[in-house]
């Protein structure tokens, strides 16, 4: 079977601590997009060892084949919780550019947990699937919803938003774009750790800022902000020397997701987004990345 595998947003996300597991908790709506990778799994019939029970074949050579691999480790966890020995083949088609906040390697880790769940008849609920995912990532579980949601804790624990507030986003055009450089997930957050407590903002903010948004009338443009911005953009500054240029010359509400270094640009329907390319490209030249796409 073939799956869909997309990439993620954040649209709000709110650091508001760090946890005594030396992790942080946070505020998060997230969103998948209608763009990612496509994973394919086939069951395989002939023998093979513990160790040769998953294999993975990639179009790309800089995704990791072993077991670091967030699809082999959700498929170890899986045949071991449904006790399933059977053999899969599984190949990736991958489109979500790595390092980049976008969550591909999450999103490729559930759609194997998907079709695992499928192809075994084992038939694991939403919350059995949700627990696994958990294992895998923070960023994991948020993808086991087909839309909009609010994420909280670690990233383990998530909600699907409101309706009256995900229909003010399903649909949007956006256009998602990265340099040629990535930022270390665990990097960034080392960095709020540095500089706490002024980094982050408390839980109750968070949860008062997202609230109002959910209550009012207000579009995805009023919605957005990322307090990981603040420690990546000290660093990496064509991030911001470029998003302020989006917003000064196009008008386009715009933010970084997750700890980057993907950022992206809400789209109104008369968006000049050719002219918006052309000036990613002048500014963080042609080796990057630019998709349009939409929340979906
Ligand atoms: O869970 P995952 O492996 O995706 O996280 C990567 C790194 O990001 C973690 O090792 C941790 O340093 C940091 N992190 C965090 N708090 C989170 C999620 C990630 O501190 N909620």
């Amino acid at each position: 079977m073939t799956i869909l595998s997309p990439a993620k947003i954040n649209l709000f996300l709110a650091i508001t601590g760090r946890r005594a597991d030396g992790y942080h908790d946070l505020v998060s709506v997230v969103a998948p997009v209608a763009f990612g990778d496509q994973l394919t799994a086939e069951s395989r019939n002939e023998s093979h060892g513990a160790e040769s029970q998953f294999t993975l074949e990639c179009d790309d050579l800089e995704v990791p084949r072993d077991g670091t691999n967030l699809i082999l480790k959700a498929a170890r966890l899986f045949g071991e919780a449904v006790g399933w020995k059977a053999g899969v083949a599984f190949r990736l088609v991958k489109r979500i550019p790595m390092g980049a906040g976008l969550g591909g390697g999450s999103s490729n880790a559930v759609a194997a947990l998907r079709a695992l769940n499928h192809l075994s008849g084992a038939g694991l609920d939403h919350g059995a699937l949700t627990s696994l995912a958990a294992q895998v990532g923070s960023d994991c579980p948020l993808f086991l919803h087909g839309g909009p949601i609010v994420m909280r804790g670690r990233g383990e624990r998530v909600d699907p938003l409101p309706e009256a507030a995900a229909r003010r986003l399903r649909g949007r055009r956006v256009l998602v774009f990265k340099p040629n450089f990535s930022v270390r997930t665990a990097w960034a957050y080392e960095q709020m750790a540095a500089t706490a407590p002024a980094s982050y903002l408390p839980a109750a903010e968070a949860e008062r800022r997202l609230a109002a948004w959910v209550a009012g009338p207000a579009g995805a443009e009023e919605l957005l902000g990322n307090n990981l911005e603040a420690v990546v953009f000290r660093k990496f500054l064509a991030l911001p020397a470029l998003l302020e240029r989006l917003r000064s010359r196009f008008g386009v509400a715009t933010g970084m997701s997750g700890s980057g270094s993907a950022c992206f640009a809400l789209l109104s329907d008369d968006a000049p987004v050719a002219e918006i390319i052309a000036a990613i490209r002048e500014a963080w030249g042609t080796l990057g990345f630019v998709e349009t796409t939409a929340i979906a």
